[in-house]
């Protein structure tokens, strides 16, 4: 089977098997074929973080669960669950649709439900733990079903227990979000208060779909759209360094953006490095680095994933040269 259909990379590798769960139950069959349990597994929702490097002598599992349902509600709050093969921003959609506040801010990301707690996917001031409530998932070697609640998982910054100690362990079947009736906006990123000014929308008529119709706005300005130029947006995630480091940089660079965490350290962007860097706009062949958000490294044919690493790894080199600063990569390189 080729993969080159279902990574956003659009990297043309091919996988030995495949398999297509559409029921929580799928899995359950699954268990019970021999060989399962000794056969590498790769599990994939939209394709939309990876980073393929070779052909995958193992099963593909492709999730498709579907299904928004709501599953309770308070004064304050509607509880919905999504199957994990849902398209994020369908569920978006769906949200703003019926005025379900929360998500806006993470309208357009790319790829399925179920991805979308493995990194704590977050845009534009919001990240998704903000709107967790909880998630099920079957074991991959036992079948056992566990949910997964708030504090379970871990969060981080594009990070939480499935990347880490959990990682290959569970498939995730679904996630329950709490949603808010009464919405709070999130309005403090800089660029959404400017595309809003420009839209026309005033303080007083804020709206979720006018902070979502915004966030479309600026990722289809900055980010490439995978269906015309392959990427798995954001490559690396933006460092945090030491404030002593930082203050130090400030003064060689004074450009040098940067967003205090807690006392002791400092978040900079990668995309601001990279483009100091010289690589902003850079093609080799068929990749490169975007040339409107240096963070997103772009195939523009038929790269293969070693050939995006091995530019990834010049990046990272000369970053580290210049600013003694080391950036890892977001996306899952398998
Ligand atoms: N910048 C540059 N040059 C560039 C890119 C960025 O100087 O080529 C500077 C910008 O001027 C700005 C700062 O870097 O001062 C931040 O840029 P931007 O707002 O574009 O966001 P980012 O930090 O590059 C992060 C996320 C994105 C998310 C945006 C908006 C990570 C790894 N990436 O990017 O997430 O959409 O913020 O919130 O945290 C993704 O994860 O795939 C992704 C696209």
């Amino acid at each position: 089977v080729s993969l080159k259909p279902h990574n956003t990379f659009g990297i043309d590798v091919s996988a030995r098997y495949w398999v297509e769960i559409n029921h929580e139950d799928d899995i359950q069959t699954l268990l019970q074929l021999t060989d399962f349990v000794d056969t590498p597994k790769l599990i994939l929702g939209g394709g939309s973080n990876v980073l393929l490097c070779h052909d995958f002598n193992g099963l593909v599992v492709k999730m498709n669960i579907q299904g928004i349902n709501v599953t309770g509600e308070d004064d304050a709050h509607v509880y919905l669950k999504a199957g994990a093969g849902v398209t994020w921003h369908e569920l978006v959609v769906f949200c703003v649709q019926q005025g379900y506040a929360g998500l806006e801010n993470l309208s357009l990301i790319p790829g399925t439900v179920g991805a979308a707690p493995m990194q704590n996917i977050g845009a534009y001031g919001v990240e998704l733990e903000q709107v967790f409530e909880s998630l099920t998932a079957v074991h991959v070697l036992t079948g056992q079903k566990r949910t997964f609640n708030h504090a379970d998982c871990a969060f981080g910054y594009r990070e939480s227990i499935f990347k880490k100690e959990l990682k290959g362990q569970y498939i995730i079947t679904g996630v329950t979000f709490q949603l808010d009736k009464h919405p709070t906006f999130h309005t403090r990123y800089g660029a959404i208060q400017e595309t809003l000014t420009e839209m026309g929308v005033s303080q007083d008529r804020l709206t979720i779909k006018a902070i979502s119709d915004a966030v479309i706005q600026i990722r289809r300005s900055k980010l490439p759209d995978p269906v015309q130029i392959g990427n798995a947006g954001s490559f690396f995630k933006n460092p945090e360094i030491p404030k002593e480091q930082f203050d130090s940089l400030k003064l060689r660079y004074p450009t040098l953006p940067g967003y205090p965490i807690g006392d002791t350290l400092v978040k900079v962007p990668a995309g601001w490095l990279i483009e100091q860097a010289g690589w902003k706009g850079y093609r080799s062949g068929d990749v490169g680095v975007h040339a409107k958000q240096a963070l997103v490294l772009v195939n523009y044919g038929n790269a293969t994933g070693n050939e995006v690493l091995a530019l990834a790894k010049q990046i990272q080199k000369s970053v580290l040269d210049l600013f003694g600063i080391k950036i890892s990569p977001e996306v899952n390189v398998v």
